[in-house]
């Protein structure tokens, strides 16, 4: 967490206009792209860090800073987000009260190890998130190399209830899109997504939490997809307790957490 004296002129970063926003859950959750600094690189996974420019009643403006993963392909010309609006957060706090052509900051630095780079040799990437710790998957979606690289891509998003299930029609899309759906063809199991819904009971998906499924053997039943160790290449990406519980679970499989120059089979990034 970080402030900064608000100005539109810094060498750190560039001043964005907002161009679209889509709500999900109103006051809850909402999806919105910016422009995007020509110069700006990530790698699918990655986050930026965000500025909202905040009045403080004794020092005056500043900018609030937070990271936010990007959604988007890192071929867009655009910046895709998807956010939580936490009451009276710091920053969500504003980012909700923005409009389309309002600016949000973006730090010209790209961050982040959820990246699939982080693997070697792996044929079932499995993304396990819950909330708005879906977005860097759907960047990682985006990437060719992706369903290049892997024999089967497994989703799996935990909510509490149905309405949050956000980018659902997006990621099925994937299953008829002109590029990926040729990955498909013939290979139905090429894309597996798994929705998690924890406080509802609902047809077509899972009830109970990913520790629970991923211990009673239900996501294995469910995607028809054994987790093995030779095969298996896991990210867990959103809630810090779900993170650690997931980590703490598959090493006692014997998964491990890549480290830099030391490829594992497991990727985790906390959101708080
Ligand atoms: C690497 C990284 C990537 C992130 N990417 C995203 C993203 O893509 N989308 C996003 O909405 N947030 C993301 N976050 C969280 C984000 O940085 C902020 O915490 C969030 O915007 C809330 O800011 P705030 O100032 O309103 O509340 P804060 O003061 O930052 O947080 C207050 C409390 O709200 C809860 N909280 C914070 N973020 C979330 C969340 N995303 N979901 C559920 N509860 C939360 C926690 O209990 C936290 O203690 C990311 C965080 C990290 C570290
Ligand atoms: N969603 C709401 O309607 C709501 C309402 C009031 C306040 N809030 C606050 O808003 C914040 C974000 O809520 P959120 O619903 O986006 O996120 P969340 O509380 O992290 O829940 C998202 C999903 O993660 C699951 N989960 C949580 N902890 C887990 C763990 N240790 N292991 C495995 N799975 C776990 C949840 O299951 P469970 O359902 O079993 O917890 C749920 O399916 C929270 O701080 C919450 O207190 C949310």
């Amino acid at each position: 967490m970080t402030m900064t004296a608000a100005t539109d002129k810094s060498d750190k970063y560039t001043a964005e206009t907002i161009t679209w926003i889509d709500t999900w859950v109103p006051d809850k959750l909402f999806s919105f792209r910016t422009t995007r600094y020509q110069g700006y690189r990530f790698t699918p996974g990655q986050f930026a860090r965000l500025g909202v420019k905040k009045h403080h009643p004794e020092k005056g403006e500043y900018i609030a800073w937070r990271a936010y993963s990007i959604v988007s392909a890192n071929y867009d010309e655009f910046l895709e987000f998807y956010s939580i609006v936490v009451p009276d957060g710091e920053f969500t706090s504003e980012l909700a009260r923005l409009k389309v052509g309002d600016t949000v900051y973006v730090e010209k630095m790209n961050y982040g190890f959820l990246t699939t780079d982080r693997f070697e040799q792996g044929k079932d990437l499995w993304m396990l998130s819950s909330g708005t710790g879906l977005a860097p998957f759907i960047s990682i979606l985006w990437d060719m190399k992706t369903w290049e690289d892997y024999e089967r891509i497994i989703i799996v998003h935990s909510v509490r209830d149905e309405q949050e299930l956000a980018y659902r029609d997006a990621i099925e899309g994937f299953k008829t899109h002109e590029y990926f759906g040729e990955f498909c063809q013939g290979n139905p199991q090429k894309l597996i997504y798994v929705p998690v819904v924890t406080r509802q009971q609902l047809p077509g998906t899972l009830h109970q939490r990913i520790t629970t499924v991923i211990d009673n053997g239900e996501l294995e039943k469910f995607t028809g997809v054994p987790l093995d160790l030779e095969r298996s290449r896991i990210m867990i990406c959103g809630n810090p307790d779900m993170v650690d519980d997931i980590r703490k679970m598959l090493a006692g499989k014997g998964y491990t957490t890549s480290r830099r120059g030391q490829p594992g089979n497991m990727a985790v990034e906390n959101y708080w």
